[in-house]
């Protein structure tokens, strides 16, 4: 494996290995297995469980680790190519990428979504330029229209908790104050679909999910045994399924819009998920949400607090994971 920057490049074969790699380190740590080797950190937008697992990770099997925040202590980064750097940006991406990447045996990148232009962004704009800079392995810590490290520590997490490969995987808007990336509902969906799953996506009308995504969900469940679809039916959704993820996004009809997006989400308090969503839902249906997550805007105390929920599994599973990312780049 050269680079880890989309879970679809992995065939199911290798998402199964890498998930098996995983659980493997996490029962039998191997300490030194990076020992001398270097992963350095870019965030060009703010982290907590990326940030710290990767670390966390990273020194679990002998390795170190630097981070970088572009504006925290490092100079603010200029990606448009052509800039006249008179600003407030005093590094250009052309010179800073390569020289982390020299110092690193492999990079992590986060850069997220500039939310202005829905192309761009699908075409992954920003991180195709950065990636185009680095010459050694790389690993994307959440993109435009993805998020690969999330989206493998929930494979994880769907396994452990005995989801069938073929359950119904149900992916919600959820409202929140304002637009939020589309990065990790397609990555979750995706996902899903990869896994061979019976994948149905609810969210209010302006809140579509982009033709390219879910172009790319379709044929990962066909090739899968699974199917991919749409409503606006919340209630029809969740008849039947076996897990709620839960994830803010913006208006895509509306996109880089942040007045008639918040027009549209003014009326949409009621997708706030609660207890109700599962009524239809199977006995033991499971709520998943990424994190942060917005108490009692996007979900109730009771559910995020009670037994239905595996939030912290998810989050904790990040590090097992990426941990087996990093080894399989990494180790000889
Ligand atoms: N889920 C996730 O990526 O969390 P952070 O943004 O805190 O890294």
């Amino acid at each position: 494996m050269k680079r880890f920057v989309d879970l679809a490049e992995l065939d199911t074969v290798a998402v199964r290995d890498l998930v098996t790699l995983a659980t493997r380190l996490e029962q039998s740590p191997r300490p030194q297995a990076l020992a001398g080797k270097v992963l350095g950190l870019l965030f060009m937008n703010p982290s907590l469980r990326t940030l710290a697992s990767f670390q966390a990770g990273m020194s679990r099997l002998g390795g170190n680790s630097f981070v970088i925040t572009p504006g925290a202590g490092t100079w603010n980064l200029e990606t448009r190519l052509g800039a006249v750097m008179n600003g407030d940006r005093a590094e250009h991406i052309r010179e800073g990428i390569p020289v982390l990447a020299s110092y690193s045996d492999v990079l992590g990148v986060r850069a997220f979504a500039e939310g202005v232009n829905l192309e761009d962004d699908l075409n992954e704009k920003v991180f195709q330029q950065i990636a185009q800079l680095v010459d050694k392995p790389l690993i994307n810590m959440e993109s435009a229209m993805n998020h690969p490290c999330q989206a493998l520590a929930d494979w994880k997490t769907l396994d452990e908790l005995d989801v069938p490969s073929n359950g119904k995987f149900v992916l919600s808007w959820v409202n929140h104050p304002r637009a939020l990336p589309l990065a990790v509902p397609a990555a979750a969906m995706t996902m899903a679909a990869q896994r061979g799953m019976e994948v149905v996506v609810a969210r209010p009308e302006g809140f579509e999910i982009p033709a390219a995504l879910a172009d790319k969900a379709r044929k990962l469940a066909t090739a899968s045994g699974g199917s991919f679809t749409e409503t606006t039916d919340r209630a029809a959704a969740m008849k039947g399924a076996h897990v709620l993820y839960a994830k803010e996004w913006g208006s895509t009809r509306h996109y880089g819009d942040a007045k008639a997006d918040g027009e549209l989400r003014r009326q949409l308090s009621d997708w706030k998920v609660d207890e109700s969503w599962f009524a239809n839902a199977r006995p033991e249906a499971r709520f998943m949400h990424c994190l942060p997550v917005r108490r009692n805007v996007v979900v109730a105390d009771s559910l995020l607090d009670g037994p239905r929920s595996v939030v912290l599994r998810e989050a904790y599973n990040r590090m097992p994971a990426q941990m087996a990312v990093l080894h399989r780049l990494l180790a000889r």
